[in-house]
């Protein structure tokens, strides 16, 4: 029993942190890139898909205090973060913290979990992406045999020419006498995975300058469309009011629809928009100096994104009734509502270009987790093997990039995003539970960048995160519970045996 609460010593773990060499993974990210990292992480799907869906059924124009809510919850867990991942500079993330702070039991349940954020992370955002690339690509009437544009089941129909799933049909459309299909295989999702893959093994540099590129044009895309509907507002004041009046539609009297509660079911929704802050903590073994710049890179791309995301909240629903943002690109029909043809396709663009670094930061991330597990001992050799020149964990990556293309090629997009929230929240609580832990423990630690209001902010980082995860179905908590013990069949059947951390607690002249 004693060995699997066993607690990964702190000096440990910053020897590791600071090791150099040819299987070691190369320090060659500045503040800027972790930026960018964070940036090329959080602004995705969630904004430039799920905004429109969350106003329209739950909160109307209060999405605003909806993405304030949801935005303040993560600035809670960002912060405490922020204090791990100068502290504890590693590739492992919260894993690592788990392991320094509550034990390996804890570190490879956190280990396991973070596989829902990253890797299923990952696979809905390829999802995602493959429904625009294949709108586009009909756009340009580009021939596609539908069976291979969804997961296996989907029912697909062809609406004025263009093959979309039937419950994306509008309004008053006899879909009935529509031509129908059945999907049987996600084939773009499982490209784009296997791409963003072939550009992690090539390098970290490479990997960060492509995200970097792309985050430029993400953020553009963002800004052109809030310059753009700011000006129509400015111009048609009255369509702005009307549109934005009632500010909090009243409750239809079901709970989470309008109303107070639907601010806070908009909320649970649209967290899936700040995921990915945290997997710039998963770079720290690549940052030239971690200890100042992870927290930066970790608060500043959170704050970006959340003034980002308040401002085209707040424009998109005075440009377009709530009430008809029930659509796949919201974003996309705001620009269509200011009257300039081109915003539609700058859109349509900048979102199939954004996803791709969603995909590529969620990857990074999560195969430096298992390069982290696998040192430990917890997983096998070869998931933490460096190759010799690009310096990069690439059969971890390999094996993660084929997975992950598979789940999302075969598994339904709304089954994921759930499970993405649910992994990711859960890992938000014992992060604030883990910071507040080891400042009990080891006060003496010296701290780079400390959270402030310690116990409180921990704690409302906790509260947070579990009433957004209270906020989820059912069978989402049902999933969760056969992913985490499967995870525990594994680290017994393996982790356990081999743990290096055990083992050297045995010996305990010779190291710990
Ligand atoms: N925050 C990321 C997105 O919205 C996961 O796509």
């Amino acid at each position: 029993m004693a060995s699997i609460m066993i607690r990964k010593p702190l000096n440990l773990i910053l020897e590791e942190a600071g090791q150099e060499g040819e299987c070691t993974l190369k320090r060659a990210l500045g503040v800027v890139n972790l930026v960018t990292l964070g940036i090329g992480a959080i602004i995705g799907a969630g904004i430039f898909v799920l905004t429109g869906s969350a106003a329209a059924q739950y909160a109307g124009p209060a999405i605003i205090l909806s993405f304030l809510l949801a935005g303040l919850g993560c600035v809670f867990a960002g912060l405490c973060y922020a204090e791990f991942a100068s502290l504890i500079p590693i590739a492992g993330s919260a894993y690592t913290y788990g392991y320094a702070t509550l034990g390996e039991l804890f570190a490879w349940i956190i280990g396991w979990d973070l596989i829902l954020e990253y890797g299923f992370g990952a696979a809905t955002v390829a999802s995602g992406w493959s429904a625009n690339v294949i709108l586009l690509l009909q756009y340009l009437h580009v021939p596609l045999p539908p069976e291979i544009m969804g997961t296996p089941g989907t029912i697909l129909v062809q609406y004025d020419g263009i093959w979309m799933p039937a419950n994306s049909v509008p309004a008053g459309a006899a879909v009935a006498a529509l031509p129908h299909a059945t999907a049987s295989f996600n084939i773009v999702a499982f490209l784009a995975i296997c791409l963003v893959t072939t550009i992690l093994v090539i390098g970290i540099r490479e990997s960060a300058n492509f995200n970097t590129i792309i985050v430029f044009v993400k953020v553009g895309t963002v800004l052109v469309f809030i310059a753009m509907a700011a000006s129509y507002v400015l111009a048609h004041p009255q369509v702005a009011s009307a549109n934005w009046h009632p500010f909090i539609p009243p409750n239809t009297g079901e709970f989470g629809r309008f109303g107070w509660s639907g601010i806070g079911r908009g909320a649970a929704v649209i967290f899936f928009a700040y995921i990915g802050f945290d997997a710039v903590s998963t770079a720290a073994q690549e940052a030239k100096d971690p200890q100042k710049d992870m927290p930066i890179g970790i608060l500043g791309s959170l704050v970006i994104c959340t003034l980002l995301y308040v401002a085209t909240a707040w424009l998109l629903t005075g440009v377009v009734s709530y009430k008809l943002l029930n659509v796949a690109a919201p974003v996309a029909r705001g620009m269509q509502a200011t009257g300039i043809v081109w915003g539609e396709y700058l859109v349509l663009i900048g979102t199939i270009l954004g996803l791709s670094t969603v995909m590529l930061v969620m990857l990074l991330g999560q195969s430096r987790v298992f390069f982290s597990m696998s040192r430990d001992g917890l997983l096998p050799d070869w998931a933490g093997r460096v190759h010799p020149r690009f310096r990069t964990p690439y059969i971890s990556s390999i094996t993660v990039g084929l997975f992950v293309a598979i789940f999302a090629s075969l598994i339904p997009i709304g089954i994921l995003g759930e499970l993405v929230s649910i992994g990711t929240l859960l890992a938000f609580v014992i992060v604030c539970a883990g910071v507040w832990v080891l400042r009990r423990r080891r006060p003496d630690l010296k701290r780079p960048f400390k959270t402030p209001l310690v116990p409180v902010v921990p704690i409302l980082g906790i509260i947070v995160a579990l009433y957004l995860m209270v906020s989820l179905p059912v069978d989402t908590w049902l999933r969760l519970v056969v992913w985490l013990v499967i995870g525990l069949v594994i680290y017994f059947a393996y982790g356990r045996k081999h743990s290096r951390v055990a083992a050297l607690a045995q010996r305990p002249k010779q190291r710990v």
